[in-house]
């Protein structure tokens, strides 16, 4: 629509003319706030803008290879892909406690995010050096997905605003570390306009709409332990779990299930339980899904999701995911309950 063009194209100037013939680095998570932001600044600057999208094994069935086909396979953009998944699983190896498992993840992200963030500016330096043609400036911008919700009023003197770091995507203090310049154009946009500014940049639907996702991802939803085995099954039965929510209509309203529900996903526990299949007994682990209805995540109702739905899932998951041989629904509300399982 009209309004939202016009929007585009003012805040299409104003990064052009914040930035100028300067280097932009911003950290793609895959998740709305980052991939909008990319997506925007990409219109404005093209080439300025390097992203660096970090695989970090934790993320859902295929995410990364999709993350790449959108922003390099239809935007053209340019996009580092850091395949970090073996370094990640190597520092979680016999962590079982949540926030140990959070506290090892968040700073395994800000090394390697680090780590390129400087390669970039040491490798743009370089070519400046080298090449008398063009002047390529090394990065000096660190551009990242900040929304309003982020960015509260410090009760501090000076009405100095303070920006929540609610993820690990959000670097704080890496630009003065690494002495890069903030650029935050989705900083006064509420959730609802980032994702209609998406639309309007031509992102999917499905990856604007998406249900949140942890910055620790998969890493929380593997109760205990994280292991590879664990993750691979996990992400396939969950794949399932969303594609079914996806196909299923509700009838009242139109819309399915995945529209209906605010977060849904499956977790993985390390447990066996005994089953049957053919003339044989099974031993093999269970999985639970979890799905909720909330309008700020503070609290959340269980999702009351149709039997029929509920069943093809279950039968699906055990019939496809060799290694999983039971399906639970989490019936838990918040509170008591969190929405995560870690
Ligand atoms: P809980 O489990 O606390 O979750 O009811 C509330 C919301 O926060 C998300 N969540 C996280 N997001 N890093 C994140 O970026 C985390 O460590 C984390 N833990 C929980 C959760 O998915 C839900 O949307």
């Amino acid at each position: 629509d009209w309004i939202m063009g016009d929007y585009i194209s003012e805040a299409v100037a104003q990064i052009r003319a914040q930035v100028g013939d300067e280097e932009v680095i911003l950290g793609l998570s895959g998740g709305v706030d980052s991939s909008v932001a990319a997506a925007l600044i990409h219109r404005a600057i093209g080439d300025q803008l390097t992203c660096v999208f970090v695989d970090h094994g934790l993320l859902r069935l295929n995410e990364g290879d999709r993350v790449m086909e959108m922003f390099v396979g239809k935007l053209h953009a340019k996009v580092v892909r850091v395949d970090a998944a073996e370094q990640f699983l190597g520092h979680l190896a016999g962590v079982s406690d949540p926030e140990a498992k959070r506290k090892i993840i968040g700073r395994e992200f800000v090394e390697v995010f680090k780590a390129q963030a400087l390669a970039l500016t040491a490798s743009a330096a370089i070519k400046n050096g080298e090449s008398g043609s063009r002047c390529v400036k090394g990065a000096t911008w660190l551009a990242q997905g900040t929304i309003y919700p982020d960015v509260i009023e410090s009760g501090g003197a000076k009405n100095k605003k303070a920006v929540v770091i609610k993820s690990h995507h959000n670097v704080g203090g890496l630009p003065e570390q690494l002495g890069l310049k903030l650029l935050e154009p989705l900083r006064e946009l509420f959730k609802d306009e980032v994702r209609e500014l998406g639309v309007a940049l031509g992102l999917p639907y499905h990856m604007v709409y998406r249900h949140p996702f942890p910055g620790p991802g998969l890493g929380v939803r593997i109760l205990g332990e994280v292991k590879k085995e664990y993750a691979d099954l996990l992400r396939r039965a969950d794949a399932i779990f969303i594609e079914e929510l996806n196909n299923f209509v509700d009838e009242a309203t139109g819309k399915n299930w995945y529209q209906l529900t605010s977060q849904a996903f499956t977790v993985f526990l390390p447990v066996k339980s005994v089953g049957v299949m053919g003339d044989g007994r099974t031993y093999d682990y269970v999985v639970a899904l979890r799905a909720v209805q909330t309008s700020d995540f503070m609290t959340a109702d269980w999702a009351e999701l149709p039997y029929a739905l509920l069943k093809k899932v279950s039968s699906r998951i055990i019939n496809e995911v060799r290694g999983i041989n039971r399906v639970t629904y989490d019936v838990s509300s918040k509170p008591p309950a969190t929405i995560e399982w870690e």
